[in-house]
Formats: C-alpha cells, sequence, structure tokens
C-alpha cells in the first residue's frame, strides 16, 4: 500500500514537472531581460532559453541575435560555443552578422539587380557593387516582436517581423516567423516561415560563428570538418557564383572524409584566394525539403560535435576570413581572424539572377518553411 502511494506520488510529481517544464534542478524555462533601447527609441529585449539538461541559448529580439549558447563538453562542463557581445551597444556599433537572422536574402545578389514577372527590382548595394545578407539594414539590424513558446520538448521563443512592400528594394509585405527551439536533447532548432501579398525572393539563414572549444578560445582550424556535398558553387572575385556547380573532388573543399579545417585553407587555390579562405556555399547532397545531414564538426580537446540537419538544398560555409582582431566579445575575448567558422543553410547565392539554380521565388499564394538544427553532442 505505501509502496502504492509512493509510486503515486512519483508519477504526479513528474507529470507535474513536465506540464510547468521544469527539471529536477528546476531552471529549465525561458527568462526575459530587458537589453537597452535602439537608437529610434525602441525596447530591445534577451530572452535566456534553459533546457531540462542546463544548456541554454540567450537570443536577443534585436535582429533574433543568438549572443551566447552554452553546451557540455565530454566531462560535462557548459561553455558559449558562438562570438558574440553581452550588450547592446556593441551590437549597434556593427559587426560580422555574429548570431544573427539574415533576410530577405542571405547571402549575395550581383550588383542588387533582379527581375521577377516582367520588373526589374533594384535592391539596396552593401558590399562593393553587390547587395548582402538583406542590405543596409537587412533582418539583424530590426527589432522583431518576441514571446515564448510552449513546447513539449525544450524551451522555445517565437519572433515575428513584418516587413514592408519595398524595404531594402524588395517587393511585397512579407510577414516572417523564426521560431527558435533550445530542444531537451541539445539541439538549436530554427524554423523559418514567411508569406507575402506580392510575389517576392527570400532566403533566410542564420549567421551563428561557431568555435566548439569555447568563443575566444583560439582559431578553429584543428576543428574536423565533414561536409555532405560532393559540389560547390565557384565564385568570382566578388564572391558571386559563377553558375557552375562542380565537383569538390580533387580540390580542398572535398570534406565528404572529414578533414581539419585547416589542412588547406592557405593552399594557392584560386576559390580560396577569392574567398580569402572558405567563404562557399555547397551544394548538399539529398534532397532538398527534406531533413537531411549537411555537415558535422568535431573538436578534439573537449569532445564536442555539431551536426547541421536542414531542409535547405545549400550551406555557406565561412571561416572568419575577414575578423581582425578588432572587435572584443564576451568576458574580453578578443576576435582574431578564424576565431569562429558559419554554417548558414541556404539556397544558392544569387539564385534570383540564375535560372539554373533551384527557385527562391516566394509566391503570392505560396508559404515559405524551411527548418535546419543545429545539434550538439561529445565524443568521448
Ligand atoms: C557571409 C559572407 C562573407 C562575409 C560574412 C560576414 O558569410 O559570405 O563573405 O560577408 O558573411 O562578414
Amino acid at each position: 500500500m505505501k509502496l502504492k502511494i509512493n509510486l503515486l506520488l512519483t508519477f504526479l510529481l513528474c507529470a507535474i514537472m513536465l506540464v510547468l517544464n521544469v527539471d529536477a534542478l528546476g531552471q529549465a524555462g525561458v527568462q526575459k531581460k530587458d537589453f537597452g533601447k535602439t537608437p529610434e527609441g525602441q525596447n530591445v529585449e534577451i530572452y535566456t532559453l534553459t533546457n531540462s539538461r542546463g544548456a541554454e541559448a540567450k537570443i536577443t529580439n534585436y535582429g533574433g541575435i543568438v549572443t551566447s549558447l552554452k553546451v557540455p563538453d565530454r566531462t560535462g562542463h557548459l561553455s558559449d560555443v558562438v562570438l558574440g557581445f553581452d550588450n547592446l551597444d556593441a551590437y549597434l556599433k556593427g559587426h560580422p552578422y555574429f548570431g544573427a537572422i539574415i533576410g530577405r536574402y542571405g547571402n549575395r545578389i550581383a550588383k542588387g539587380r533582379f527581375s521577377l514577372n516582367g520588373a526589374e527590382y533594384k535592391l539596396a548595394v552593401n558590399n562593393g557593387a553587390n547587395h548582402l545578407h538583406g542590405g543596409i539594414k537587412g533582418f539583424d539590424k530590426v527589432v522583431w516582436n518576441a514571446g515564448p513558446l510552449k513546447v513539449a520538448n525544450g524551451v522555445a521563443l517565437v519572433l515575428t517581423y513584418q516587413s514592408k512592400d519595398g524595404e531594402e528594394g524588395y517587393p511585397g509585405n512579407l510577414s516572417v516567423k523564426v521560431t527558435y527551439t533550445l530542444t531537451n536533447r541539445n539541439e538549436l532548432k530554427i524554423e523559418y516561415s514567411a508569406t507575402t501579398d506580392k510575389d517576392t525572393v527570400i532566403n533566410l539563414t542564420h549567421h551563428s560563428y561557431f568555435n566548439l572549444a569555447g568563443q575566444g578560445e583560439g582559431d578553429i582550424l584543428k576543428h574536423s570538418l565533414f561536409l555532405n556535398a560532393n559540389r560547390f558553387t565557384p565564385t568570382d572575385e566578388g564572391s558571386i557564383p559563377t553558375g557552375e556547380l562542380r565537383s569538390v573532388r580533387k580540390t580542398p573543399f572535398d570534406f565528404l572524409q572529414a578533414t581539419e579545417i585547416g589542412a588547406r585553407i592557405n593552399q594557392p587555390d584560386q576559390q580560396l584566394q577569392f574567398g580569402k579562405g572558405y567563404d562557399h556555399n555547397f551544394v548538399l547532397n539529398g534532397k532538398m525539403g527534406t531533413m537531411r545531414l549537411g555537415a558535422r564538426v568535431y573538436e578534439a580537446g573537449t569532445g564536442r560535435v555539431m551536426e547541421v540537419w536542414t531542409t535547405e538544398p545549400g550551406m555557406q560555409f565561412y571561416t572568419g576570413n575577414f575578423l581582425d582582431g578588432t572587435l572584443t566579445g564576451i568576458d574580453g575575448k578578443v576576435y582574431q581572424q578564424r576565431y569562429g567558422f558559419c554554417l548558414e543553410t541556404q539556397h544558392y547565392p544569387d539564385s534570383p539572377n540564375q535560372p539554373k539554380f533551384p527557385s527562391t521565388v516566394l509566391r503570392k499564394v505560396g508559404r515559405y518553411h524551411t527548418v535546419t538544427v543545429y545539434k550538439f553532442s561529445v565524443r568521448r
């Protein structure tokens, strides 16, 4: 009888914990704090998402930026594995898209021009002669509406933004929703969706700079990388794809066998010279629209592993080539060249001008929907 009552009590407690989404430590959940004001006077918040295993993501509604992401190493020790700042001013002063949501179009559009339904559109030009990452004030620099969302398997934050017809030159009023979920399996899941009232183009992505040894803990050249891509999109000097889908075989772009990021980065290869290292879009194997493994990165010192799963057709692999020690992040860490790498899941760059690339057109009647998951684990 006593045993039965005990069992019943334990069951009830577990049920209550599940419903309230609290773990044994009592910390899991979403906490909101003030993060300051933009120069236009908009209030900015920062949300701390803690899952049932103690992993933690800090996300601000300014640019939807993940400012910090703490995951365990092989001994269980938590470290922040993304480059970032702990105050809004540092983000406002300017930075190379640390942790941000990128839109409307992640990556480049040649000369900031494209045609759709017979009309030519002129976008803001902010990268030499080209348009990059949504323009002068892309989604990384706007204030999103934000709020926590109840989910069964972790903690989540929903961000929404209404982008006006003509913003940065793009057609259509676009309603965008991005949901970040930190699951209880130490995954950061990002779900993007959008609708428009006029045909337009769209290519949303996320721009965290990862360092699995911990942010500021040296360069990422010894991280081992597997990239599930037989082909990549070579570019011209301005990082605009030539249109070719080139085989990675016998080039420094072959990561089909896990290889250290730095093993071939300084080879005299024209593509590496154009990018000042890796800054290229890979054509992911497997069917776009279905969830598949795009990349796996391993850092031997800490044992941390990160896998990237996505429904997207491509992934920009960027090795922080333009970091130069002028930015100081959390805990006074100075970000030198190649102190972080990005794996930006996406459609190929300049798709609006490349009829052979998968289309990035979002129709008035359509709905944009993509999912990417950064999964963290350890190798012992
Ligand atoms: C992207 C681009 C790079 C660079 C970074 C930000 O990854 O492809 O060329 O602009 O963003 O510095």
